[in-house]
């Protein structure tokens, strides 16, 4: 059993910290936002992933797992202390560094010697001496302490599986020791673990990061293509998928990727890239492609419907993926806007996040059910994939709806079925276009 501290509980920090508890560590969570502590304390989790509050409920009650704000509680006796507080996207599109700097400082003046920091935060290759620097000016020349940078690959809606089965770990120091100290305590994971320099770990996670997004503008370029020249980009993906060097995963045509990590983690490498003298081409391309694919999902409701003025236009899915609550740079956001100022009226349902959706989106209708999404609409827009959209019932909401458009950002339906129940259906690179229902739409495709 070792005492750990975890500072910051946002997704990762509070994913970790139950975790690790449930390994059975002592952990203490430090969280200065006093609303989101009373609410941890109470054994609830302030944000919604599928098996997390009850995990961090019985961690609790095992006296395993508490959160302070107080990090004269935390940091003196922890042996591991992990940083996995925000970097939000700057002004600039760079990667803030504000939270993760008042973390170290507060960390510097309570530490003791022989502790290891865990930079676990998404932060810019160079952090982890800024933080050593940070942490040595407050703790003073006495305390001896190592940082090390353990990048998190956790990915919100599967969070615990992704944190108790690692593809691997990646640790990086500029002592090797410390490396193998955090390394031991994944141990019981059974995960490969490669140690690296600070830099070059800090470097992997930019690095994975924008390859999985390039591999999702990629597919989505491709599925422009297949949409002209009448392939389908499903069966494209999965005959791509089975040669072993390409492999099988995010490869799923769409409106394009959102969440918290993806787009401000492009943004950011592109920056660092930029400031140290490269020209990221191939980032720009990424992210170029990326915005335009809500683009071209707004412009397939134009084509269909014409002129969207007074149009009703149900929602389906509202956070950037499915299970989970997110709408941090969702696609929807900018879709739904885009319906708005063209003069559409929106209605929209998602299982979890209307809640923070309207917050976002004040002028949208949020309906209780998929179906009532449906009533009176003029077009339906699948954008995010839950499990419950698979299976409704279409001749119920065919009759429901003043015309039957049913447009998928996520080609979860299949052309031929949809059609052959009456709808006018357009999924996204799976060969021709429907034809306009409108006299005034023309310009099938793009
Ligand atoms: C991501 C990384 O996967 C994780 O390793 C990292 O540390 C945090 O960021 P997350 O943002 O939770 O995780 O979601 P992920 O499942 O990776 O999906 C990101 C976005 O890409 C979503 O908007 C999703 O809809 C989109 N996506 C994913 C596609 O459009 N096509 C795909 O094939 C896969």
């Amino acid at each position: 059993m070792k005492n750990i501290c975890v500072v910051g509980t946002g997704y990762v920090g509070l994913t970790t910290g139950v975790c690790f508890a449930d390994l059975g560590h002592s952990v203490t969570c430090i969280e200065i936002d006093l609303h989101k502590l009373e609410l941890l304390r109470s054994g609830k989790s302030p944000i919604f992933e599928p098996g997390l509050e009850e995990l961090q409920e019985r961690n609790m009650r095992a006296g395993r797992l508490r959160f302070t704000d107080d990090y004269a509680v935390g940091i003196p006796d922890a042996e591991f202390i992990f940083i996995t507080v925000g970097t939000p996207m700057g002004e600039d599109g760079s990667a803030d560094l504000t939270y993760v700097k008042a973390a170290a400082r507060s960390i510097g003046q309570y530490l003791r010697s022989g502790s290891i920091i865990i930079d676990k935060s998404t932060v810019p290759v160079g952090t982890g001496d800024m933080v050593e620097n940070i942490i040595a000016e407050y703790a003073g020349p006495d305390v001896k302490f190592d940082v090390v940078s353990n990048p998190e690959f956790l990915r919100e809606g599967s969070a615990l599986s992704d944190f108790f089965k690692p593809d691997r770990i990646v640790l990086g120091a500029k002592n090797r020791e410390a490396a193998q100290r955090v390394a031991a305590l994944h141990e019981t994971l059974g995960a490969p673990i490669i140690i690296t320099d600070l830099r070059t770990a800090e470097m992997i996670k930019y690095a994975s990061n924008a390859f999985l997004a390039t591999r999702i503008s990629f597919i989505n370029e491709i599925a422009q293509i297949c949409e002209r020249l009448g392939a389908d980009v499903r069966e494209v993906a999965r005959g791509m998928g089975a040669d072993k060097r390409i492999g099988p995963h995010f490869l799923e045509a769409g409106v394009g990727y959102g969440g918290s990590c993806f787009p401000k983690d492009v943004l950011a490498l592109y920056h660092m890239a930029a400031s140290a003298g490269c020209h990221p081409q191939l980032l720009q391309a990424v992210m170029d492609i990326n915005s335009d694919a809500r683009k071209r999902f707004v412009k397939k409701v134009e084509t269909v419907l014409g002129d969207l003025e007074g149009r009703v236009i149900g929602v389906l899915g509202l956070s950037f993926k499915p299970n989970t609550d997110d709408m941090r740079e969702a696609p929807s956001v900018d879709i739904i806007n885009s319906l708005l100022k063209k003069g559409a009226r929106v209605k929209a349902y998602d299982p979890v996040a209307m809640a923070r959706a309207e917050e976002l989106l004040p002028t949208v209708t949020f309906t209780a059910t998929a179906y009532d999404v449906a009533k009176d609409a003029d077009a339906l827009l699948l954008v995010t994939e839950w499990n419950e959209f698979k299976q409704l019932d279409w001749q119920r909401i065919k009759r429901y709806m003043r015309q039957p458009v049913v447009i998928d950002g996520r080609n979860l339906y299949d052309p031929r079925e949809m059609r052959n129940l009456g709808f006018i259906y357009w999924g996204v690179g799976r060969g021709e276009a429907p034809v306009p229902i409108m006299e005034e739409a023309q310009n099938i495709g793009d």
